[in-house]
């Protein structure tokens, strides 16, 4: 396997690093054109409704990455500039030591069944004792995910609000899950309201996935990232997001930057993650995603736990840009997929931490931020067609002036430009 340590990859031209790309994960040129070019509009209108058109982001790849011993470039769809660079970083920084360390556990799934009875304690003794001949219809459903190994397996009950509440436990294998979940879900409803002669009012999901766990360290050393004081200040910064919803919303948002951007690139649902990500820090108070403190050494370990219910077959994954995103990653199984996204959402929470406390996250945005600020005022001159608009160089030379002068907006730049243009 390939080193996934690139020096320097951030400086190439787009061809350049889709090649080292490429020679990494063994693609063909079929497989790096599949991101030049969109899905025949009747395979979009096969996905959503009321389908027009296609709508595009940035596909960058995280590069450094080396997790569980093994060595992964990470592709991140994402609008956002430096998070990409921010995890690349953070990856580099980590690999000085043994990289990422992740565990994911069975890929369990929660269906809820809500039941509306008068008597929730012995209806609740009625389903346990019906409990394999439910499981058995649940599992009629889909025999092949039983021959897999998965299915239902277990059922646990929960009384709420004076009603019952079945929780259908689903072990689904590679497969996010949902759907084959409220398939079983509404299969067993009819049983349990024979069993238990109550009224079942809703079959669904629930993306509190806290069976679906997956989990990453990572220790950071001091004297790379500047000292014993970025390491508790990273932790100080820690503590207040612990302390403060206001703060750990932001907190876990720089995680879930990481891990959204990694499951889109990999046509999975990134709401469901996203949910469940912020219901499992809301229990016992909404608390940060992480957990950051000092080694005797006084290095920096970091760890991450939050549900991870990834898929990499059905659903979105089944898109050509999906499946090009499973071959770079190299990844077979949703267990593997999961080990990657809690790694990656370690080392974005890292980097953001680590800017937050010493100079700041602006700097990092302003390179590209700028670039983008040229490109508007090159768009709404009248002098469009002229050959300085679109020249990178010169995108390059007006962004870096506008950073240096600390006044980046488009009226500079069109100024500027005004005068690169009377001289041309
Ligand atoms: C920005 O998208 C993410 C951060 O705000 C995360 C954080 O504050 O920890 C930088």
């Amino acid at each position: 396997m390939p080193s996934s340590r690139i020096s320097g990859f951030y400086n190439i031209p787009p061809k350049e690093r889709a090649e080292k790309v490429r020679e990494f994960a063994n693609l063909t040129n079929d497989d790096i054109s599949v991101l030049q070019s969109i899905l025949p509009i009747d395979d979009l209108d096969r996905m959503i409704e009321n389908v027009i058109g296609a709508f595009s982001l940035p596909y960058g790849v995280a590069t450094n990455f080396l997790i569980n011993g093994r060595d992964y470039l990470i592709p991140m769809v994402i609008e956002e500039p430096s998070v990409v660079a921010a995890a690349s970083n953070a990856a580099r920084l980590a690999r000085n030591n043994f990289g990422f360390i992740a565990k994911a556990t069975k890929p369990v799934m929660i269906g809820q069944i809500q039941l509306k009875t008068d008597t929730p304690h012995l209806s609740k003794m009625m389903i346990l004792n019906e409990k394999e001949d439910i499981l058995k219809i649940a599992n009629d459903k889909d025999p092949v995910l039983k021959d897999l190994g998965g299915g239902a397996e277990d059922i646990v009950c929960r009384i709420l609000m004076n009603q019952l509440v079945i929780h259908l436990l689903v072990n689904v294998k590679d497969a996010m899950g949902a759907n084959i979940v409220n398939t079983m879900c509404e299969a067993v409803a009819g049983r349990i309201e024979e069993i238990t002669g109550g009224k079942v009012i809703l079959r669904i999901v629930s993306n509190l996935a806290i069976e679906r766990l997956a989990q990453a360290y990572a220790v950071f050393r001091k004297d790379d990232i500047g000292g014993e004081d970025v390491v508790d200040k990273i932790i100080s910064a820690t503590d207040l997001a612990n302390a403060d919803p206001f703060r750990c919303a932001t907190h876990n948002k720089g995680i879930m930057n990481g891990i959204d951007a990694l499951l889109i690139a990999t046509g999975n649902d990134f709401r469901a993650v996203e949910s469940g990500a912020h219901a499992y820090a809301s229990l016992n108070g909404y608390h940060s995603l992480t957990t950051w403190e000092k080694t005797k050494d006084g290095d920096l370990a970091g760890s991450i736990e939050l549900p991870m219910p990834l898929g990499v077959v059905g659903g979105g994954t089944i898109s050509p840009c999906a499946r090009l995103s499973l071959k770079i990653l190299g990844v077979k199984t949703s267990n593997e997929l999961s080990c990657v996204a809690a790694a990656l959402g370690l080392a974005q929470n890292f980097a953001a931490l680590r800017a937050l406390v010493t100079e700041g996250i602006q700097k990092g945005h302003m390179k590209l931020h700028s670039k983008n600020i040229v490109k508007i005022a090159m768009e709404s001159m009248m002098d469009n067609e002229s050959s300085i608009c679109n020249n990178n160089d010169i995108i390059n030379k007006v962004a870096d002036l506008l950073i240096k002068e600390g006044n980046i907006s488009v009226g500079r730049a069109k100024e500027i430009l005004k005068n690169i243009t009377n001289h041309a």
